[in-house]
This record gives C-alpha cells, structure tokens and sequence, in this order.
C-alpha cells in the first residue's frame, strides 16, 4: 500500500500541496533558483521569486511553468525535490501517491511532463494519476459534478483562464485561454516604465495591481517604491486605478465573449441548467474588484464566486484523493 497520498495543483504563480489526513499543507510561490550546470535549487517558492530580475549571472532564477504548461521541466524537477525534503522533512518521501491536476485542454505530452517533475524526482512514487483540472475545481467548489446537467467554471488564474462546461460528470468542454493575472503585471510594469520612466519589479507591480484593479475606473492610488531612470536613484511614484484600468480591460472583455461563444454552442439542456447555476469564478484573479457583475452584465447569467478561489483545484484534488473509488473514475494512472 501507498505510505501517503499527494495531491499537486502546479499553478503558474503558486504551487499547492494536499496531503491525505493533513489537508492543504502547502502553498508556496512557484520559483527556484539554482546554481551550477547540475541546477542545484539554493531557494525556492517566495525566496527564490525575491531574486527574480536581481539576482546575479551565477544564480539562474526560473519560473519553471507558463501559459499552463511545463516549460522548463528539469528547473520544475529540482524545484519539486526541494519541495519534497521541505515537506517530509527527515523521512524519504518514496511509495507515496500523487495525484496532479492538469489543464483539460492542453496535449498529452503536455500532460505526461506534469507526470515527469515527480517521476524524474527523488520523490520515487508508488503511483502517479492526472486528473483534469476543472473536475478538480468542480469537487473543490463543492459542486455534485455526476448529478448536475450544467455546470460552467471559470478558473482565471496567474497565466492562464480554463473556461469549462461539465455534465453529468464529464467534461463537455475546456478552454484554455492563454491570459491571466500576470499579465496584468507585465502591463504596469511597462506602463510605469514607459510612462515615469520608473523601474519596478514584477513583484511591485503585482502588489500595484491587487490594490487597484477592477473592472471599472475607481479614485484608489498607490504609491510604490522603484528606480528613477532618468536619475539613476531610487523614488517613489504614484499611480492611479484610471491608468490601471486602461491596461487591462481589452482582457475583461475578451474573457466575457469567449464565455458567451462557448454558452452559444452549448446545447440548450445543459445551458439552461447553467443559467440556473449561474456561473462559478475560481483562481486568484477572480478576487479582482468588480468582475462577478462585469461577467453577469456582459454574459447575462448570474455569477458565483468563492473566497477560497486560488485554493478550489487543490482542495478538490485533495477531496478526490481522500476518496479513491470516486477518484478511480477520473484519474488516469500513469503506465
Ligand atoms: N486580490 C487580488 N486581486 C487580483 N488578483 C489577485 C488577487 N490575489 C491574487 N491575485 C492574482 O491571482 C493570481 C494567482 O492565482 P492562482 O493561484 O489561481 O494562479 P495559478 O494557479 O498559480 O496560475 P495558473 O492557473 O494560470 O497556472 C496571481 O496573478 C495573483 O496576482
Ligand atoms: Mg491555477
């Protein structure tokens, strides 16, 4: 028998751990620094993201995954490995089990390399299963997913956004749609450079976006610190909600009508259920001020939304993990 059961959601921005008995164990930033050829991890999660664009040419810092999938697959590897010791501590974590959530609407080979980062790991499991990530959402969002005939999740995460129908326990239909949270990012950081010639870290301009972002023009301003171009010295700069704003909705907008297209290929049995259900918005760019009512008055479906939005994939692998005759239906085992 398995010593311990894992359940991985790899997000982009934030990686999450369930282990069976304990609940979610972990959620740590999804980065690591290495040195040497070898890729020897000297930090990981939120002190390896701390190097990020500052670290010196011996210490390559890596984002291991994007737009969903593995980019950088030994990078994950030995980010994983580091992982592990952090979560066993003494004791070896071999002959345990893992379940990892994985996008629905990515290649096979795209879903095999989430496999890899555990098998090409320290880690030697017992047994590796995929399961599809809006499966994973719907249980950790609490919905009977084998019961109900319509059921619409939008998980907006940090790279990407899975649009998703399911019926009756199955996937009817996933998206993945390659924009996200981090592209926010990107945007004020380019906007404030171009704009203050002003530098700010990735991370500065996330904190800039989670204070200011919404999909309306509000009166909010934020002042942060960075470094003045122009002269070489380090300031502070303030911006408006009215400048975010501009940046970033053409993606609000963009969202809504992939929601509508795919509303109007659905069949009318399951998208009347859906209109009952309303919609389900998870992952942590759902928090963002005002989109609940911006989707239901662009799509005309009443919208759900959870506090728990960046937790719903894990907390659903690891519900399905607690519960393996169910999870047996949906996971797909590893040969
Ligand atoms: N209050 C907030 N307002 C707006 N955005 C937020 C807020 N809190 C977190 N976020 C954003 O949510 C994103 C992280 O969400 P999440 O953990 O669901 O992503 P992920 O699972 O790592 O990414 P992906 O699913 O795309 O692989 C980040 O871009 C973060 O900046
Ligand atoms: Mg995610």
């Amino acid at each position: 028998m398995a010593k311990k059961t894992f359940g991985i959601d790899f997000g982009t921005s934030t990686i999450k751990v369930y282990k069976t008995g304990d609940g979610i164990i972990l959620l740590e930033k999804n980065a690591v620094s290495t040195v040497g050829k070898e890729k020897k991890p000297v930090a990981i999660g939120e002190k390896a993201y701390e190097m990020y664009e500052k670290a010196p040419p011996s210490i390559h810092v890596c984002l291991p995954l994007s737009r969903g999938v593995v980019s950088h697959l030994e990078d994950m590897t030995a980010l994983w490995n580091f992982m592990g010791k952090m979560i066993s501590g003494k004791k070896k974590m071999s002959r345990c089990q893992f379940y990892i959530a994985v996008p629905a609407d990515i290649t096979e080979v795209e879903k095999q390399a989430y496999s890899k980062i555990i098998t090409m790991s320290e880690s030697k499991p017992q047994k590796v299963c995929l399961i599809d990530k809006p499966i994973a959402d719907a249980y950790g969002l609490g919905l009977d997913i084998e019961k109900s005939r319509g059921i619409l999740i939008v998980n907006l995460g940090a790279d990407t956004t899975e649009i998703s129908i399911l019926s009756l326990g199955g996937i009817v239909v996933s998206k993945l749609v390659p924009y996200g949270g981090n592209d926010f990012d990107r945007a004020i950081q380019n906007y404030v450079r171009k704009e203050y010639n002003f530098v700010i870290g990735l991370k500065t301009a996330e904190q800039l976006k989670i204070k200011l972002v919404s999909t309306m023009e509000t009166d909010q301003t934020a002042t942060v610190v960075g470094r003045d171009v122009l002269k070489g010295l380090p300031g502070k700069v303030t911006i408006s909600s009215k400048e975010i704003y501009p940046l970033v909705k053409d993606i609000f907008y963009s969202i809504a009508t992939q929601i509508k297209s795919m509303l109007e290929r659905t069949p009318p049995e399951i998208s009347t259920e859906i209109t009952h259900n309303g919609i389900f918005l998870a992952g942590g760019t759902s928090f963002t001020s005002g989109l609940d009512q911006f989707f239901a008055n662009e799509v005309n479906v009443r919208v759900n939304t959870t506090t728990s939005a960046q937790k719903t994939v894990v907390a659903g692998i690891g519900y399905l993990s607690e519960h393996p005759k169910l999870a047996a239906k949906y996971a797909v085992p590893l040969e």
